[in-house]
């Protein structure tokens, strides 16, 4: 394993952006190490200890003149190690050199297209055959002035020095962001800077990865127990794998049946976990609880509440029983951190109660294990494949904590809960079966409060309608409808109204989100 100290690495210097992250994620891609580290504990002699090979320092909320509300160590500029500023890290570089930065007139936010001026190691294969390239910007201020000995590769319309570079001290500054997937060949700019200027070798794989964070996870938690929330879902998946192969037996995983899981979900995650993997597990059965609370329930905030508060009072109900927990492991991925905090401060409306393990720490007093708050879902999901979970648990469609219970808007019901349950079968099998499961985002079906007239074997029907959803999507938060052919819509109808007794209409959802969310309630 190559997880000594004396790893080549890239120091990556936080200034509080919010996608310092990525920067992190681009540079794993590469196959590279990295290790953000925040500007308050910046210090050249820690940096001097180390082997690292380059420094990037990234973007943030501040401006360069506020300097009593960050802290930035001069001395890390003379030590030979190549520096690459963006955005807010390249204006901050540029006035320690000696240039100056303004607020600009012409603020520049979203894609812009910038023009190559002269030839540079860092944007070799960067710019098109006529020299402009477009890239992603979020600035208010900019550089006006460069530092002495510098020279500019690239401008915009709006900033003049909008790449910079001394080629000797290997000193390069961006206004933009080649860490956002909207600036074209980011990553190439980011290659360059890592192979060819800091010139690190690959050293960095998701074997890596794994061992570095069963690692992290045995000091933190050493020989205490720890218990995990386990719903069969990607990330409480990968993270009880993890723990499972970092702590063995002093993990258990708490499996709470609300009776709102997909057809023979509950056999699949006993029989993954209990019997494959050998985790311990306390499967609890809680179906008869979560509908005798739901009866009558049709409000949708309503109903995401008595989920969340009775998951918790069950979860809490066994996880006393296991004497001497100190940790509650958690499968928290970085973008819902991103969406927990607003980054800018401000409010943001509420649209849904999500539900998930997170209201429990406080009230049990356990520490937190969070080993993917640093991932992004697919790295997530390819960690999953090398800790040797199956392509059917680590490829399914993100499934939410409320279960079915919001796939049926409106009261809910045993005999509804089953409908819906087999009709959601048909639909994902056929999807399986077509090789569409994995060119779709999510994909579900919905039972509507709603009868309608239809007419079976020349007999009158009065039954439910079943609406599918099946979108495309990056992250979940915005999302366009997935565009079937007729075939498919006729296939997928017939069997759902042939085989399930209840439903006599089937409909598809072609909203996109926004305006409608992904889920019905
Ligand atoms: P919406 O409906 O808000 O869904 O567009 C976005 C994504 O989040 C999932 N979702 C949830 N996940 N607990 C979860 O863990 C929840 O309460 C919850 N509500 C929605 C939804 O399935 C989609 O992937």
């Amino acid at each position: 394993m190559s997880l000594n100290n004396n790893l080549s690495k890239i120091l990556i210097i936080d200034f509080g952006s919010q996608f310092t992250q990525l920067i992190a994620r681009r540079i794993r891609e590469l196959g590279v190490f990295s290790e953000i580290v925040s500007h308050k504990k910046v210090n050249e002699k820690n940096i001097i200890k180390q082997n690292i090979k380059g420094i990037i320092m990234s973007g943030g909320p501040l401006n360069v003149y506020e300097s009593n509300k960050f802290n930035f160590n001069k001395k890390i500029l003379q030590l030979n190690i190549p520096v690459l500023g963006i955005c807010f890290g390249h204006q901050i570089l540029s006035k320690e050199l000696g240039g100056k930065v303004k607020t600009s007139n012409h603020r520049e936010f979203g894609l812009v297209e910038i023009k190559k001026i002269s030839n540079s190691l860092l944007t070799k294969n960067f710019f098109d055959k006529k020299n402009k390239n477009n890239v992603w910007m979020s600035h208010a201020d900019q550089v006006s002035k460069m530092p002495k000995n510098f020279k500019v590769v690239a401008l915009s319309k709006n900033s003049k020095l909008t790449i910079i570079e001394n080629h000797n001290k290997k000193f390069y500054g961006v206004q933009f962001h080649p860490e956002v997937t909207h600036t074209n060949k980011g990553k190439v700019l980011l290659r360059n800077f890592l192979f060819s200027i800091c010139k690190i070798k690959r050293n960095w794989t998701l074997k890596d990865q794994k061992l570095k964070l069963i690692k992290e996870i045995k000091e933190q938690v050493g020989k205490n127990k720890v218990i995990c929330g386990l719903s069969g879902g990607v990330d409480s998946s990968v993270v009880a794998q993890l723990l499972n192969k970092a702590i063995g037996k002093n993990l258990t995983c708490i499996f709470v049946n609300n009776g709102l899981l997909r057809k023979n979900e509950v056999s699949e995650v006993l029989n993954t976990f209990k019997k494959k993997l050998k985790i311990n597990l306390i499967y609890v059965n809680a179906e008869k609880e979560f509908i005798k609370k739901l009866k009558n329930i049709s409000d949708p905030e309503k109903k995401r509440k008595i989920i969340g508060n009775l998951f918790i009072k069950i979860f809490e109900r066994y996880a006393h029983k296991i004497k001497n927990v100190k940790f509650l492991a958690q499968g928290t991925l970085y973008p819902d951190l991103i969406e927990s905090k607003s980054v800018t401060g401000s409010q943001t409306s509420k649209i849904k109660s999500h539900h998930n393990v997170g209201g429990l720490p406080k009230r049990m007093k356990l520490k937190l294990v969070e080993p993917l708050k640093f991932l992004f879902k697919d790295e997530v999901r390819k960690l999953g494949l090398e800790l040797n979970l199956s392509k059917n648990i680590i490829s399914r469609h993100p499934f939410p904590g409320p279960g079915l219970a919001i796939r049926i808007p409106g009261i809910v019901t045993d005999k509804k809960i089953k409908i819906l349950k087999e009709a959601d079968y048909y639909f994902i099998n056929e999807l399986r079966k077509l090789n569409l499961y994995d060119k779709i985002w999510q994909a579900y079906a919905a039972l509507l409060p709603v009868k309608t007239v239809g007419v079976m074997g020349d007999n009158r029907t009065y039954e439910h309608i079943c609406l599918l959803r099946a979108i495309t999507s990056e992250d979940g938060m915005t999302a366009d409808f997935f565009n079937f052919d007729k075939k498919f819509m006729q296939t997928i109808s017939n069997k759902i109204i042939n085989n399930i007794r209840g439903i006599n209409r089937v409909v598809y959802d072609i909203t996109s989100k926004p305006p409608s969310t992904i889920e019905l309630e």
